[in-house]
């Protein structure tokens, strides 16, 4: 990683490799990743321990790794600048997490609203305890590296808190064993909803199920064009201000991807039929995501490249990781 004199301050980000990224991840989130990566000590982790939690398909597993690994490559961060690694591969996450679980209340986890959303969903009896203690390990993938800010979305705030919690909690057993993180809830990212669901934000579990529901980083044009000719709408005969909540997320990513305001895209457009609207926000979509495929397929052309990628970053972050948990195994007194 290039060094300056000044030390920057240190980010580290997520994100499961469940599903293949949709729009909503790239406005949301990985472009303004991208965009800060020289302002920050970057680390980005492919968390596949958090998505063991959802039971995949080992093979898929596998295969989704490596496709978010060369997504976070083709949308922008740049290897040289950011470590890009998998969660597995630094055994020290799940060594952090025991230690960490040995802290957290029950009580604590039982408040978070996406367990008990997903327990609400399954049954309480049946849910697999690794969705009740993910966030414990979301606080190691954190801890671990002495992050300064998570960038996040407004979902993970309320695990944020929790990693905050925690570290509070040894610091003041054990004096300064942790950096307290803070979270980096972005206020320039896109906030894109569902194309079937304009109410609900566009999400990869949604996603899985209903193809028209988001643009996947990786559909092909004709695609791109189809999924959002059927977005949901209104009845209304053309633009108008204000805008119902489908016109209004097509206005949103059509701000997004010309890098202007929802409000200067709804002047744009006002009055105009929905037709028009949805042929200019397709094409957008397709001219920001022909150069991420076209790199996306050079990546995934040499495997080898990608895996030395990872397996590099992997020996590096290793090293930061286990400095930190010996000094919380020293403070707990493990060693
Ligand atoms: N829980 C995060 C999400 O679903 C993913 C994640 C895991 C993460 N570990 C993290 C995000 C550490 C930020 C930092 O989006």
């Amino acid at each position: 990683m290039s060094q300056t004199a000044a030390p920057r301050p240190r980010v580290l980000s997520g994100i499961q490799p469940d599903f293949s990224l949709h729009l909503g991840s790239y406005l949301g989130a990985l472009r303004n990743w991208v965009r800060d990566q020289d302002r920050f000590e970057n680390y980005f982790c492919i968390v596949d321990l958090h998505a063991l939690t959802q039971h995949p398909d080992p093979e898929r597993l596998r295969s989704l790794t490596l496709e978010l690994a060369a997504m976070y490559i083709a949308c922008g961060l740049d290897p040289e600048r950011c470590e890009i690694f998998v969660q597995s591969h630094v055994p020290a996450h799940t060594q952090l997490c025991w230690i960490l679980e040995t802290l957290t209340p029950m009580g604590w986890l039982d408040r978070m609203t996406q367990f008990k959303a997903r327990s609400q969903a399954q049954g309480r009896e049946r849910i697999n305890t690794g969705v009740f203690t993910y966030p414990v390990l979301q606080a190691a993938d954190i801890l671990l590296y002495d992050a300064d800010f998570v960038p996040v979305g407004e979902d993970q705030r309320q695990h944020i808190e929790l990693c905050r919690d925690l570290a509070n909690r040894l610091n003041s057993q054990r004096g300064d064993v942790f950096k307290v993180p803070e979270a980096l809830i972005s206020k320039v990212g896109a906030r894109v909803m569902g194309l079937d669901t304009p109410d609900e934000k566009m999400s990869k579990s949604i996603a899985a199920e209903r193809a028209g529901h988001a643009v996947l980083l990786l559909d092909p044009p004709d695609v791109v064009r189809r999924k959002v000719a059927r977005a949901t709408t209104d009845n209304e005969p053309a633009v108008r201000n204000p805008a119902g909540a489908g016109v209004a997320n097509l206005l949103e990513i059509y701000g997004a991807l010309h890098e202007v305001s929802a409000a200067a895209a709804l002047e744009v457009f006002e009055g105009k039929s929905y037709s028009v609207l949805k042929s200019a926000v397709a094409e957008a979509i397709v001219d920001a995501l022909t150069p991420i495929q076209a790199r996306y397929a050079g990546i995934r052309a040499d495997e080898e490249r990608l895996t030395s990628v990872l397996a590099e970053s992997a020996a590096r972050v290793h090293l930061v990781a286990d400095a930190t948990l010996r000094r919380v195994q020293e403070a707990v007194g493990l060693r």
